[in-house]
């Protein structure tokens, strides 16, 4: 059984208001993509071609606006919605349906991920469907998030969900694969202090069971989270940066798609004709043409 995808796009944005009261922050530009083009990218450069896209009430339909059934993209797009942000792994409770007794990586709507090897890395990881692999980025902040705790041979111990004093540097990302098991321990996962759902506790099931892989990213990679004014801003300046000194750009699911054989030169084109006028158009045809 193929893995399926969870891409979680909803919670509150509260760090981003006033703007997220008419906009979900999913959908707001890095750079000059909607930040869902990101992690949608990220799990199609994975294989991974049916996918679930969870948000608000409020926001779904400006999703399905933005990505339809996914026919475009050669891939399964489903929409669930999520009432409150009542945590990270009620995502597989919501999907439960959906995944119906499959392996499933999540990956968090506003969490941007780039690096060559990392591509590779995680076709590689995607193959595997009965292990579990989540990964930890060295990060300044890292009270901000689940951290690791290694012993003195570098095997990790314990996570910590935003401890008062982290530690290690290692922040969890929000990207996280795992087996079919995952839908019967997110029902075992009770509310944390703060209500939520967290998918530290998750993440602890399987360290318990001995059976998580925590997968450390190098320096050649970049894990951007994209959560408040400042860090979208750096966010797009990246992106900006990299796609005009390489004439590539970074996170278009139109590209992952075509390059994946998953939609022939015809479908690319018609998409070209649609996005005309905004540069995406040309560079469409520059890769088919080969100019690129
Ligand atoms: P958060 O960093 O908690 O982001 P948020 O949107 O809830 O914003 P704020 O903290 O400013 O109020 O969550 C990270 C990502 O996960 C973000 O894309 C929202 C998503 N998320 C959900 O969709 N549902 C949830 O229950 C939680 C906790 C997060």
């Amino acid at each position: 059984m193929q893995r399926k995808g969870i891409i979680l796009a909803g919670g509150s944005g509260t760090r981003l208001a006033p703007i997220t009261k008419a906009i979900s922050k999913q959908l707001m530009p890095i750079y000059n993509k909607p930040m869902i083009y990101y992690p949608l990218s990220t799990l199609m450069l994975c294989g991974i071609r049916e996918i679930l896209v969870i948000t608000t009430p409020f926001h779904k339909e400006s999703f399905m606006n933005l990505l339809g059934n996914g026919e475009d993209l050669g891939i399964r797009l489903n929409y669930k919605t999520q009432e409150n942000p009542d945590g990270i792994s009620q995502a597989f409770i919501i999907g439960e349906n959906f995944i119906n007794n499959s392996p499933v990586a999540l990956i968090l709507g506003d969490n941007l991920f780039n690096g060559s090897d990392l591509v590779k890395k995680l076709k590689i990881i995607n193959k595997k469907y009965s292990k579990n692999t989540i990964f930890a980025f060295p990060v300044n902040d890292p009270e901000r998030y689940g951290v690791v705790e290694f012993d003195e041979n570098s095997k990790v111990i314990n996570i910590e969900e935003k401890p008062k004093k982290a530690k290690s540097r290692y922040a969890i990302t929000g990207l996280y694969f795992y087996d079919k098991s995952v839908v019967e321990k997110a029902h075992k996962i009770v509310p944390s202090s703060r209500g939520e759902l967290e998918i530290t506790s998750l993440n602890k099931l399987y360290l318990a069971e001995n059976n998580l892989n925590v997968e450390i990213m190098n320096r050649g990679m970049a894990w951007l989270d994209t959560g408040t004014f400042d860090s979208l801003n750096q966010a797009s300046n990246y992106i900006r940066i990299l796609e005009k000194r390489q004439g590539l750009k970074i996170g278009c699911p139109y590209e992952v798609a075509w390059r994946n054989n998953w939609i022939s030169d015809e479908k690319f084109k018609e998409s070209a004709v649609k996005f005309e006028k905004s540069g995406y158009g040309n560079y469409f045809l520059d890769l088919i043409n080969e100019k690129i």
